[in-house]
């Protein structure tokens, strides 16, 4: 569900999903008017589905509506994952952050133990990654936001243990060795202005977008001679695969979903 949901890859995602292992899965986009959320999600459990998928802008609104919330999602503020236990309680979850350490560990090979972070942004889809990504046991998070007060609030959500700092652009004091961007800047062909300081020649940059050319952040990694560089399709198929095994206990193969996708097959 969510209002646009037409650009939406999940239906193809989760339909390859459900041939690859075998289950019975039919899942559809749901344009849903904005108002008429609560009563969508009724509707939908009461018509007998089974699993909701949630995106703008109604990913708070889920989080408010859930009778339960894992740890992830309630840190999270917000919900993209759906489903009713057997009792017929809501529960919400958040995908968004495990899909996107499980695409740097397991697809990229990379590890965030022990690594000096850089997160750019501080809005929602930043907010969802942070518990994940200290999970890790990370050595530190530098959360850098135009809005410097955004980026201080969230780090005092989750700075438990000194590991999260937060400033503005130009205060950044890098090197970092990976840079995760959760801005929405690529959507106005804008990058962060950050200074090259932040690269070291093996820094991995991450950018949670995803598009068929170079986000303007992607090139200017490239431009910069950065190796290790990653969009975010991976973390969109594999929080779509963790949405899936939390509905049907069964973990789909994604590597090639990746594939197809990158090919522009789907
Ligand atoms: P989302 O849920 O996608 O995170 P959001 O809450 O609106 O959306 O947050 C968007 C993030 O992108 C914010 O961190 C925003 O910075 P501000 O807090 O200063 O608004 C950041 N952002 C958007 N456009 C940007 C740009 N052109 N340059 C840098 N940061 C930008």
């Amino acid at each position: 569900m969510g209002n646009p949901i037409k650009h939406s890859k999940s239906p193809a995602i989760h339909t390859m999903f459900a041939a690859r292992t075998g289950e019975s899965v039919h899942y559809e986009a749901l344009l849903v008017e904005p108002g008429d959320f609560r009563q969508a999600v009724d509707r939908f459990f009461l018509g007998g589905g089974r699993g909701l998928n949630i995106t703008l802008p109604f990913k708070q609104e889920a989080w408010q509506l859930a009778d339960r919330l894992t740890e992830r999602a309630r840190l999270a503020g917000a919900v993209n994952t759906l489903w009713k236990d057997d009792e017929g309680l809501l529960w919400g979850d958040t995908t968004d952050g495990v899909g996107l350490v499980r695409d740097l560990i397991c697809n990229h090979e990379q590890s965030i133990t022990g690594k000096q972070v850089l997160i750019l942004g501080a809005g929602g889809a930043v907010r969802g990654i942070i518990a994940p990504l200290l999970e890790q046991g990370p050595a530190h998070i530098t959360i850098a936001n135009r809005t410097e007060s955004r980026a201080l609030a969230l780090a005092e959500l989750f700075d438990l243990s000194g590991t999260v700092a937060a400033c503005g652009f130009a205060e950044v004091v890098g090197p970092f060795d990976l840079i995760i961007n959760g801005t929405s800047a690529s959507l106005q062909g804008e990058c962060p202005a950050l200074p090259d300081s932040v690269l070291h020649a093996n820094t991995v940059v991450y950018d949670m977008m995803y598009s068929a050319h170079n986000t303007v952040f992607i090139q200017w990694a490239k431009d910069r001679g950065c190796i290790g560089i990653y969009d975010g399709l991976g973390m969109l198929v594999e929080q779509a695969a963790e949405s899936f095994s939390i509905w049907r206990k069964i973990r789909p193969e994604t590597i090639g979903v990746v594939a197809k996708i990158r090919s522009g097959l789907i």
